[in-house]
């Protein structure tokens, strides 16, 4: 039986909209576990807690109930009766992110919030099919070239492709690390295919 779909892949390469879609057509919910790391630093930043001081973060998550609320139409995080969804996306959280993302305890904490999330679901992030949810279903990993997510992301968002495609590049060396296909993964280089051409190869994928 589907219980959960896996897409991770590296930064800008189209895993949200991906999921998002996927999980539309399933009639499944949606989860963006990166959200989850974007709070934190967005309270780091906001609190002036350094990001590479664990403890400090962890600290600060004791004394800040973070939600990760997923819905069919996006993610939703809040912090104490704010939202803080629309902070997550700033070029100042981008850059802070990654040294977030890398402290093991951490991660820990995020992977619990999610592992506790009602199944099934769609989720997308860097390791979902690994450490998270490794008896997922269907697990899908993503790629493109950094040139081609740096255009889409350039598009997103106003900034020259050049300096979005080195930050790439310094994101892609931050997440290395956590960010690695599951041996039983299929792989989808995204980079000369359409949303619509990636999300319905991965609806192929997904039993009936
Ligand atoms: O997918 P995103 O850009 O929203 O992810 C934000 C950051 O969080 C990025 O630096 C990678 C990290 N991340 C991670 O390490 N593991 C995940 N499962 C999801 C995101």
């Amino acid at each position: 039986m589907l219980v959960i779909v896996t897409i991770d892949g590296v930064a800008a390469s189209g895993k949200s909209s991906v999921a998002a879609r996927v999980a539309q057509q399933l009639n499944l919910p949606f989860v963006s576990s990166g959200l989850l790391y974007r709070a934190v630093a967005r309270l780091a930043l906001k609190h002036d807690v350094p990001t590479q001081d664990q403890e400090a973060l962890l600290r600060l998550l004791d004394s800040h109930a973070l939600e990760l609320r997923p819905y069919a139409q996006g993610n939703e995080v809040w912090c104490e009766g704010e939202d803080l969804t629309h902070e997550l996306h700033t070029a100042e959280v981008d850059a802070a992110v990654s040294r977030v993302a890398q402290h093991s305890q951490l991660r820990a904490w995020v992977n619990e919030q999610l592992r506790a999330l009602p199944e099934p679901f769609v989720v997308e992030g860097r390791d979902m099919g690994t450490a998270v949810f490794p008896q997922a279903s269907v697990k899908f990993y993503l790629t493109a070239s950094a040139r081609v997510r740096a255009e889409r992301r350039a598009g997103e968002r106003t900034g020259d492709v050049d300096a979005v495609e080195a930050a790439l590049r310094e994101r892609d060396r931050h997440d290395a690390a956590q960010s690695r296909p599951a041996p039983d993964a299929l792989l989808l280089d995204t980079s000369n295919l359409s949303l619509d051409e990636v999300v319905s190869c991965i609806l192929k994928a997904v039993p009936a």
